[in-house]
């Protein structure tokens, strides 16, 4: 028989990878994650996956060739800020080198990647589509020139989040929420910083619209130990 449904295919497994594969999912699309290992959350264990390695022309087209997908969402890491600024030519050939790989790869299909509010330089304590950038740190200039890549095509939508948390009732990849639950809820504390700023996002929130550079405006800024309190 054969399938009707639109296919969207994810680059990237991770945390927010299958939050929004299942999204998908659940809207009926066809939906397939790729990355260089096979997922570990369990909501990405239940979707289809292909592997890729971004920063690989070869294997970003064989991707796209196989997987034939109507649309793209790009949601790979790496996303740990201290590890991106200890590698930063490893933080740029994944988020640039993959944008590079993705737009020739595209061929007129739309594309939406994941972006940070780290392309901004961290001196406010909200921003807007219009604000100029300015990234203090090397993930945040990878997933700038990734932006810049990708928004040179026609079909490209960026959307700028700050930091996504959510349940991830399996722990297989605990979040700082997850986290924190669980060892409070096994009568252990919790060292949490209180001199690093951020605004979190809950990520069952849906966005409000279609714009085609989205910074969502966050309530206010606080910092790991606000959160945990
Ligand atoms: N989580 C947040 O709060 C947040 C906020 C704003 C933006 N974002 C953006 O969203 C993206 C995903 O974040 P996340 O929290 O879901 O990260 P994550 O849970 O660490 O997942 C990252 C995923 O990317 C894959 N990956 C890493 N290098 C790759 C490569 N070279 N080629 C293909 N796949 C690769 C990883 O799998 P393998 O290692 O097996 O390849 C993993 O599946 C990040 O890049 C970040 O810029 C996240």
């Amino acid at each position: 028989m054969t399938d009707h449904r639109r296919r969207a295919l994810v680059v990237g497994a991770g945390y927010l990878a299958g939050r929004v594969g299942a999204e998908l999912s659940a809207l009926g699309h066809a939906v397939t994650l790729s990355s260089r290992q096979p997922p570990s959350t369990a909501q990405a264990r239940q979707l289809d996956w292909r592997p890729v390695d971004a920063r690989d022309r070869r294997s970003v087209h064989a991707l796209l060739d196989a997987a034939r997908p109507d649309a793209v969402v790009v949601a790979h890491g790496p996303s740990d800020i201290t590890w991106c600024e200890a590698n930063p030519g490893q933080a740029a050939a994944a988020h640039l080198g993959g944008a590079r790989h993705l737009a020739e790869a595209l061929d007129g299909r739309r594309a939406l990647l994941i972006s940070t509010d780290n392309v901004f330089d961290g001196h406010r304590t909200s921003y807007g589509e219009h604000d100029p950038t300015g990234p203090a740190n090397a993930y945040g200039r990878a997933k700038l020139a990734a932006e810049e890549t990708l928004l040179a095509g026609r079909d490209a939508l960026v959307l700028r989040v700050s930091l996504v948390y959510g349940w991830d009732r399996a722990g297989l990849r605990p979040n700082f929420f997850s986290a924190c639950a669980q060892q409070l809820g096994a009568g252990r504390p919790v060292a949490v910083p209180d001199d690093h700023w951020n605004s979190p996002y809950w990520s069952t929130t849906s966005p409000p619209g279609p714009p085609p550079c989205w910074t969502p405006r966050t309530p206010e800024w606080c910092t790991w130990a606000a959160r945990g309190g």
